[in-house]
């Protein structure tokens, strides 16, 4: 029997005001995540709150708990997940660290940034994760259901972001049940994660540090630790990271961008304190009254959700600032918008 039907207490407000049990929510208590770490390691999946975005956990070193975390999403298993860890030593038991990434990780880790590095050998994480590359992606969650989980479970965690493959990510637990349902053997709930935007990307595994994904972790704060690094233009029929793929984090609805204000019929999904911009707007959220980045950084993904769901003619999206976290966000924004048929094929996008 399943161990947790009797704890359901979730709903999921669907379309349509609707709701549906959602049995596998659980909070992220003490008891719940111990049952959770159990749950790991034998080798079931768990999708557990980060800073930056919900994952999908499994035991990095179980081939069947990996294989079912591609199938939950839906993903392709020629992209790679990344390795989550509770600490620079033991991200030394899979990757092999040189000067660079130990600075990088001293400065920012707990937090979030992934380094790709090379595989050390002999690591128990199984190919599956890495893709058979011999490089590896690993990264060290600060959020305290994510630490704790990490220390329960004992062992490295596989976790992509908690949504299905080319979906948007998921920043709170409810979005993760629509997404994921029953596909999660439990997902465990601490609200709505702050960051909101998956972790910067950097490779260390080549001949020059490349940015791969931008995130939280700025390329300007990476450089003035280690110097000049390159940002992926990003080929999308060969990604390294498919955060390069052109249409990855994708609503259904269309997107328009920079747009000054919403045309009849479309939702606005507006950033600043222009009053008039969503005058002929079917329904408008804003991602910051204050044009606040971090604020509309943790709030971007619920709200093109709930565009997405309103069934709108198109959503128009205020331009958002080239500088900080608005680099990431406008990442992120650009490949939402992309046209579902261009560099979405046979890929997974994350
Ligand atoms: O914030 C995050 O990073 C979240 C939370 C859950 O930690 N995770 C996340 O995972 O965003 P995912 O799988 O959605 O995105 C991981 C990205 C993918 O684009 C994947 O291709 C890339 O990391 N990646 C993983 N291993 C790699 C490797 N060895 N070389 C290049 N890219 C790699
Ligand atoms: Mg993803």
């Amino acid at each position: 029997m399943h161990p947790f039907r009797f704890m359901g207490k979730g709903y999921i407000a669907m379309q349509h005001k609707r709701y549906v049990a959602a049995a596998n929510i659980v909070p992220a208590t003490p008891d719940m995540i111990a049952r959770a770490g159990a749950m790991i390691a034998e080798g079931r999946l768990v999708a557990f709150p980060t800073e930056t975005v919900y994952g999908l956990g499994g035991d990095a070193t179980n081939g069947h708990a990996v294989a079912a975390i591609f199938a939950a999403k839906g993903r392709p298993s020629i992209n790679p997940l990344i390795v989550h860890v509770p600490g620079v030593a033991y991200a030394q038991e899979h990757a092999i660290f040189d000067a660079r990434a130990e600075e990088l990780a001293t400065r920012f880790w707990p937090g979030p940034l992934t380094l790709i590095l090379k595989r050390k050998p002999g690591s128990p994480v199984c190919d599956l994760v890495t893709a058979g590359l011999d490089s590896i992606a690993i990264r060290v969650p600060s959020h305290p259901v994510a630490r704790a989980l990490l220390s329960a479970a004992g062992g490295p965690i596989a976790a992509p972001s908690a949504n299905r493959s080319g979906r948007v990510s998921a920043t709170t637990a409810i979005h993760v049940a629509e997404e994921l349902g029953a596909r999660a053997d439990m997902i465990l709930a601490a609200g709505k994660t702050t960051l909101g935007l998956e972790s910067t990307i950097l490779d260390l595994s080549g001949a020059y540090p490349t940015l791969l994904r931008p995130g939280a972790v700025s390329a300007d704060e990476i450089s003035t630790i280690i110097g000049e690094i390159a940002v992926a233009e990003g080929n999308p029929d060969r990604p390294n990271a498919p955060g390069q793929l052109r249409r990855h984090y994708a609503p259904a609805t269309k997107l328009r961008l920079n747009a000054a204000m919403a045309d009849p019929g479309e939702a606005l999904l507006a950033f600043g304190p222009d009053p008039f911009a969503g005058r002929l707007a079917k329904r408008v959220l804003n991602l910051s009254q204050t044009g606040d980045l971090h604020e509309a950084a943790a709030n971007l993904f619920a709200m093109l959700r709930t565009l997405d769901a309103g069934g709108y003619r198109g959503i128009a999206v205020m331009s958002i600032p080239y500088v900080g976290l608005g680099i990431a966000i406008n990442d992120r924004l650009q490949r939402a918008a992309a046209p579902a048929d261009d560099g979405a094929e046979g890929g997974e996008h994350g």
